[in-house]
C-alpha cells in the first residue's frame, strides 16, 4: 500500500481528537475526506505530516514508517503539505514565495512545469502575496509544494474563500496534476461538488473518526453524504 494510517490516534494535551483513524490510499488516488467543521479534518492532516504527535496507532508511506518520524523527515520523502489557510507569506513576492519550497522536498525544483500549469505565477513573480485573490493564493500554495517534487500532497481545504468558478478550475488543475504526473493526493474538503468530481475515493470524517468509506461507483450516494455532512 502507497500511504497507510491504522488505527490513528491524536489530539491536544488531555483532548483526544483523532480517534482510531484506519485507511489507506493507492498510489496515483485523490482520496478525499469530508468533514463538517471542527470534526478533526486539520488535526489528522498535522499528524499525518508530523507537526503533532502521535499518541498511538500507525502512518506508514511507501513501505516506511513515519509515525516516529520528524516533520522535515517525511517532508524529505515526498510528502507535500498545503496547509488550512495558505500558509502564503503575504509581504513576501509570489517568486520569494515559491522560493520557501526550495530544500523542504527533494531534486530540483520543477519550476517550468509548474508554470505550465500556472501560467500566471511567472508573469507575476514580483507581486506581494498578500495582493493576490483567494484561488490565487491556493495556487500560489500548491505550487510551493510542488517546489519540493512530492510524490504525495495534503491539501487542507484548498478552496476555502475561493470563488466559485476558480473553485470549479482549481479542481481542473488537480485532476490534471494526478492525471498527467501520477501525483496522489489526499484531499479534505467541505465544499462537496468539485471535491467528489475529482475524487477516486471518498471518507467521511464524524467526530475525530472516519465513518463511511465509497469507492468512485458509490460517490453518487447523496443520502449518506447528507447524514453527515448537513447539507
Ligand atoms: N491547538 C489546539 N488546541 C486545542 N484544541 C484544538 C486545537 N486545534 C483544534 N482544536 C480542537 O480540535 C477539534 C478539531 O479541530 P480541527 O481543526 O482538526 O477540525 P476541522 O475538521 O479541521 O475543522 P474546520 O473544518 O473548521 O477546519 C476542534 O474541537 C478544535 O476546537
Ligand atoms: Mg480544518
Amino acid at each position: 500500500m502507497f500511504f497507510q494510517v491504522r488505527e490513528l490516534c491524536s489530539g491536544y494535551g488531555a483532548i483526544r481528537i483523532v480517534m482510531d483513524v484506519s485507511f489507506s490510499v493507492n498510489r496515483g488516488e485523490i482520496c478525499v475526506i469530508l468533514g463538517r467543521n471542527g470534526v478533526g479534518k486539520t488535526t489528522l492532516m498535522k499528524t499525518m505530516i508530523g507537526s503533532l504527535k502521535t499518541r498511538s496507532g500507525e502512518i506508514s508511506f511507501d513501505s516506511r514508517r513515519l509515525e516516529r518520524m520528524p516533520l522535515h523527515a517525511r517532508a524529505r520523502l515526498g510528502i507535500a503539505y498545503v496547509p488550512q489557510g495558505r500558509g502564503v507569506f503575504p509581504s513576501l513576492t509570489v517568486e520569494e514565495n515559491l522560493r520557501m519550497g526550495e530544500g523542504i522536498g527533494s531534486g530540483k525544483p520543477p519550476y517550468d512545469e509548474i508554470f505550465a500549469y500556472f501560467p500566471w505565477l511567472r508573469k507575476r513573480l514580483r507581486q506581494k502575496g498578500g495582493t493576490l485573490s483567494g484561488g490565487e493564493q491556493s495556487q500560489l500554495a500548491l505550487s510551493r509544494a510542488l517546489v519540493g517534487n512530492p510524490r504525495l500532497v495534503l491539501l487542507d481545504e484548498p478552496s476555502e474563500g475561493v470563488q466559485p468558478n476558480i473553485v470549479d478550475e482549481m479542481g481542473n488543475v488537480l485532476a490534471r496534476l494526478n492525471r498527467e504526473t501520477g501525483l496522489t493526493v489526499i484531499l479534505v474538503e467541505q465544499n462537496i461538488e468539485y471535491a467528489l468530481r475529482i475524487a477516486t475515493t471518498c471518507r467521511i470524517m464524524a467526530k475525530g473518526r472516519l465513518v463511511e468509506e465509497m469507492g468512485k461507483d458509490e460517490l453518487s450516494d447523496m443520502e449518506t453524504m447528507r447524514r453527515y455532512l448537513a447539507i
